[in-house]
């Protein structure tokens, strides 16, 4: 699936081949997934193989990529980038830091999840707008809210809720941008440009976000 629309040209976007779900990675990120199950084992060396591809292609220094205390991968510095995956596809996304200040990528596949998750998911404003759009992925929402997790964690440095912010989605653009809730307790910086956008395929659904500073920079053209 190519994934470019979704980010800028100098974000380097690596889908995980099949052999990257397979080939061990550096002893310390290894030591990171000792004891975990086999699939866990699997989509970890697939995300942390796709984000080496990536970095290696941005002339990144080769290196272990740990975690921080809330899961988030340590970048080399003055690197930014993002890893997901879901049972069957694995996608990491990197950069260097400068015009782009972060990144977030989600995949999910084209189901919609267990009503007792999703009725935590969707503000009011956005199950009204998920209803009027019966044919959108079920899954928009809480994909796009996955992939700006990813990419605010990094900046405002803790985990906030799914209804700390409602979307509002373009669907002729296939984009989305959103709006702190009454209930946000997170200060997003006001200074950083925020863009996301989603690409549909025939079994899975990718959404992507990134930062860059102020004004927009321009994305790869569908
Ligand atoms: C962190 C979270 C987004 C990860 O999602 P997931 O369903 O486990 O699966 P994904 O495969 O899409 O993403 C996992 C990857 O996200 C990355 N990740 C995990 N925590 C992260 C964080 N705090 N910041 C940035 N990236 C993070 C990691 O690379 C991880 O893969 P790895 O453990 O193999 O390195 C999710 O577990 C979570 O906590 N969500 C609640 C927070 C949220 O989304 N709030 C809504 C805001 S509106």
């Amino acid at each position: 699936m190519d994934l470019s629309p979704l980010f800028p040209s100098n974000a380097v976007i690596v889908n995980a081949t099949d052999e990257m779900w397979e080939t061990p990675v550096h002893t310390e990120e290894e030591r990171l997934i000792q004891g975990s199950i086999k699939k866990r084992q699997r989509q970890f060396r697939a995300g942390r193989n796709a984000a080496h591809a990536a970095l290696e292609q941005l002339d990144a220094p080769d290196g272990p990529l740990l975690r921080g205390e809330d899961r988030q991968p340590i970048w080399p510095r003055g690197y930014v980038g993002s890893i997901s995956h879901c049972d069957d596809s694995c996608v990491a996304v990197c950069a260097v830091e400068g015009e782009i200040i972060s990144l977030g990528i989600d995949v999910e596949p084209l189901k919609p999840l267990k009503p007792k998750i999703a009725r935590y998911i969707d503000t009011e404003d956005e199950k009204t707008f998920m209803q009027r759009h019966q044919d959108l992925p079920r899954r928009l929402i809480f994909s796009a809210k996955e992939s700006l997790y990813k990419c605010y964690y990094p900046l405002v440095g803790r985990f906030f809720g799914f209804q700390s912010v409602t979307l509002d989605v373009d669907i002729s653009r296939q984009r989305f941008q959103f709006r702190p809730t009454a209930a946000c307790k997170i200060d997003f910086p006001h200074h950083l440009k925020f863009h996301g956008g989603y690409l549909i395929a025939e079994e899975h659904l990718y959404t992507g976000c990134f930062l860059t500073p102020g004004t927009p920079v321009a994305v790869q053209s569908r």
